[in-house]
């Protein structure tokens, strides 16, 4: 049954809900306060990278299905469904930064004048739709009946529209009947599992699943510790370990630590979520602590691999949190690149997509057009992120642009005995170097 849905914050989560709810053949008014945003979503330019999602938005704008505005009180009007769906970053001492929710949660109980019913869809601490439901109460103009939901994201950047369509689960967290129904017809079109719960239980289920997945990345990069201390391999642990279905071989990945928007912000805000709640959550606060270090691993053994960092040209390949985005929010290259800058180094980076973001932040380094260009001169070269086309390079022509031919690999790219048969003095994680 055709829906008409508003979806406010056209950021990924936002733009990914819309424009895939559009494509079921929804009618959808996605909003955002950011002018030139919407400007640029109306040109069909997308704020973001993001693999097809251009060209979702495309087929259902010119299908009049798919519609930007700034206008929050003109959709909260038409629609029928209200996704909230704005940002919720992290304040200094970790906790997550709720005065958006509040705000637009007060201007839809302002703007509304029949049923509706609003879903939660950013990441948000435990009971934040009871909040939502006493902001709405507390500024509706008139007596009117509405309800409040949950229905946290799972989607990963540079595969959302594949997460959004195929999802493992849809969550949504519901007080009444009526508010289920509804949400189970917007959902139902996709075929997957529904699980449905209180609103309580769908807003931790979205902390408890990012924070589990940072503890499988924690503990493995842990374990690669252990593995360059007695000579065992990591990947050959995580394959044996993998394969136990309980445990599965997804985030067994060692590497240089996780980054992201999501990973660190969703662990600080549960550890403080715990903190308010009286409970200590020593483990999170681990899995932080070994993602720090395995940073700072990661820079020593650059530093080893070079013997002085002074005047060194380092090469940087991958500069974005992961492959697949030009994102670079908490971005494990940015604190390499500093340490590595601040030691008196000087750095040719390369990435696929995020050059242009990545040159706001540190103009200093001097960004070169492909992977050789960037090796050409360099006394090292430092892999980051594990974009595919990486590895497919010549190490050939790569051994002959260096000057040294050290290769520090962060992400396990390449075949440790294939490169030291190249010649290379081939650094990685959980090893034997
Ligand atoms: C993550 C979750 O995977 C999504 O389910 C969730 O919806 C999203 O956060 C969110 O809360 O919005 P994302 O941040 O896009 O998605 O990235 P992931 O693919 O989960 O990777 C996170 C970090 O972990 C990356 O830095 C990645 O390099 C690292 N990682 C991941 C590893 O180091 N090893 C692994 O084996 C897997």
């Amino acid at each position: 049954m055709v829906k008409r849905v508003c979806v406010v914050g056209s950021g990924y989560v936002g733009l990914v809900t819309g424009s895939c709810l559009a494509d079921l053949g929804n009618n959808v008014i996605c909003v955002d306060n950011d002018k030139k945003k919407i400007e640029m979503l109306n040109k069909f330019k997308m704020p973001i990278y993001e693999p097809g999602l251009e060209d979702v938005v495309k087929r259902n704008v010119e299908a009049g299905r798919l519609f930007f505005t700034t206008d929050l009180k003109d959709s909260v009007k038409k629609s029928e469904v209200i996704f909230i769906a704005v940002g919720t970053p992290p304040k200094a001492n970790g906790e997550a930064d709720l005065s958006c929710i509040e705000d637009v949660s007060k201007q839809i109980a302002l703007n509304m004048d029949e049923y509706r019913l609003i879903v939660d869809k950013s990441t948000v601490p435990v009971q934040t739709g009871q909040r939502v439901k006493e902001t709405i109460t507390r500024n509706l103009k008139k007596d009117i009946e509405f309800d409040v939901a949950s229905n946290p994201e799972f989607l990963k950047e540079g595969s959302a529209i594949n997460d959004f369509t195929r999802p493992d689960r849809i969550v949504i967290g519901v007080e009444t009947e009526r508010a289920a129904v509804i949400l189970k017809e917007i959902y139902n079109p996709f075929n997957s599992p529904i699980i449905t719960t209180d609103i309580q239980s769908a807003e931790l289920i979205k902390h408890a699943a990012n924070s589990f997945l940072a503890t499988k990345v924690s503990f493995v990069n842990a374990l690669s510790v252990i593995c360059e201390l007695t000579g065992a391999d990591v990947d050959k642990v995580t394959e044996g370990m993998g394969m136990d279905k309980r445990i599965g071989s997804s985030f067994l990945n060692a590497g240089v630590g996780f980054g992201g928007f999501c990973f660190p912000k969703d662990l600080a805000a549960f550890i403080k979520i715990s903190e308010k709640l009286g409970y200590d959550f020593k483990l999170l606060k681990a899995v932080e602590e070994i993602n720090k270090k395995q940073k700072d691993r990661f820079i020593k053994k650059i530093e080893d691999a070079l013997w002085n960092i002074k005047d060194k040209t380092i090469a940087v390949l991958g500069l974005s949190f992961k492959p697949n985005t030009d994102d670079i929010r908490f971005a494990p290259s940015i604190d390499i690149i500093k340490a590595l800058l601040r030691d008196g180094a000087g750095i040719r980076a390369y990435d696929p997509y995020a050059m242009d973001k990545m040159s706001q932040v540190l103009p200093e380094v001097k960004y070169c057009q492909s992977s050789y260009e960037a090796a050409d001169g360099a006394d090292a070269l430092v892999i980051v992120t594990e974009w595919s086309e990486f590895k497919e390079l010549d190490f050939v022509k790569i051994k002959g642009l260096l000057n040294d031919a050290i290769l520090i690999d962060g992400r396990n790219m390449y075949d440790p005995d294939s490169m030291r048969r190249l010649g290379f003095k081939y650094v990685c994680i959980g090893k034997k170097s």
